[in-house]
């Protein structure tokens, strides 16, 4: 049976570091309070000039040197973001041209922080249909240029960063085997950008009353969160035969540790399955899966024929998990 495989991973933060501190200075606010509330301690920050096609570049880079492939090997590049450099094109596009992929296919997918399994499981369907044979996919935000950095709600929340895979079709049982995803509309309004889409196009108005930054009702996505989350994780074990009990680790999106923990006591998975680095990056949206999965591979925690869950939760709503052998 042909499967997509993970064949290399990589990742790439910005230099500049934004710590809890930082916002000690400036806002009503502690670093205990925001410790105690989200496990953040600090987030990185894309320079001016630098952005989520830079990014992404830089990450995917990384994963093709890893895969032992060259650019124009790849037959399609999926980018999962929210912070695309325009609102269209594509910042695949961009990618495609700045790593020199030859004319292949190349467009964004837009499910927040769901957004890398989504697009991990639209490149897998065409591997495993045999339409294509490689796949570059990549989640990655340049969120800090659309946080309102004096909203104490959510400037504390978020951060930048890119995370990327090289999927390639294999024979045999190491691979993908599932992919769920699933949305309602209906919360749409709890977590977003209301401006500017062709919804609320930019008025002087909703430029000065500083309309056009992420919004959150912080209580409700949480509720919601954590039981999508757990549910839609057994569903992918379960949809396998499996039981969570089989799980190795669980990569979860790294939305913030209250959430991580409730999730993880929900499906009684024991802490140490559960992979954390929302202490360092913060919520980096579709990028969180893609860095965290890269940093797991690369410190050696990753091994041959584990059971790999990868959950997320994000605006929408959207949620999904991939169930893979590693
Ligand atoms: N510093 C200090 N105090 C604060 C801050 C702050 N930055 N923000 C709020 N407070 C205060 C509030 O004013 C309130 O004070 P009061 O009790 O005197 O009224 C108190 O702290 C509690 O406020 P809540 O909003 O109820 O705080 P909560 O415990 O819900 O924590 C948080 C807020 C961290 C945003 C939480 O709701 C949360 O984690 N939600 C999930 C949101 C999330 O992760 N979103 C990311 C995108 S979605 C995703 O990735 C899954």
């Amino acid at each position: 049976m042909i499967r997509a495989r993970i064949t290399g991973t990589g990742s790439y933060v910005p230099e500049k570091i934004l710590t809890n501190k930082d916002f000690e200075k400036y806002l009503d606010t502690t670093d205990e309070w925001i410790v105690a509330r989200t496990g953040i301690r600090e987030r990185h920050i894309a320079a001016e000039g630098e952005n989520t096609s830079d990014l992404c570049l830089k990450a995917a880079r990384n994963a093709i040197d890893m895969a032992g492939i060259k650019a124009e090997d790849i037959d399609l590049i999926v980018v999962a973001t929210i912070t695309g450099d325009y609102p269209w094109p594509a910042t695949a596009c961009i990618v495609q041209n700045k790593l020199g992929a030859k004319q292949c296919g190349a467009y964004d997918i837009s499910a927040a922080c769901s957004g890398f399994i989504y697009a991990l499981s639209n490149a897998v369907a065409q591997i495993e249909s045999g339409t294509i044979k490689r796949a570059l996919v990549i989640g990655a935000e340049t969120l800090s240029r659309i946080v309102d950095y004096n909203d104490r709600n959510t400037c504390l929340l978020f951060g930048d960063a890119a995370g990327a895979v090289v999927l390639e079709a294999r024979e045999g049982e190491r691979g993908i085997l599932s992919s769920h995803l699933h949305s309602d509309g209906s919360y749409f309004e709890l977590l977003g950008q209301p401006a500017f889409g062709t919804a609320v196009t930019p008025t002087e108005e909703i430029v000065r009353d500083r309309g056009y930054f992420l919004t959150m009702q912080g209580n409700e996505v949480f509720k919601v969160a954590v039981k999508m989350l757990a549910e839609v994780a057994q569903e992918a074990v379960e949809a396998n035969g499996m039981t969570v009990d089989d799980i190795d680790l669980l990569i979860p999106h790294q939305a913030n540790i209250r959430i991580l923990e409730a999730t993880a006591k929900r499906m009684k998975l024991p802490s140490e399955k559960v992979y954390i680095n929302v202490d360092r990056f913060g919520n980096t949206s579709a990028a969180t899966i893609p860095l965290a999965l890269d940093e797991a591979n690369r410190a050696g925690k990753l091994k041959e024929n584990d059971l790999l869950v990868l959950n997320a939760f994000g605006g929408g709503f959207t949620w999904a998990a991939t169930c893979l052998r590693w």
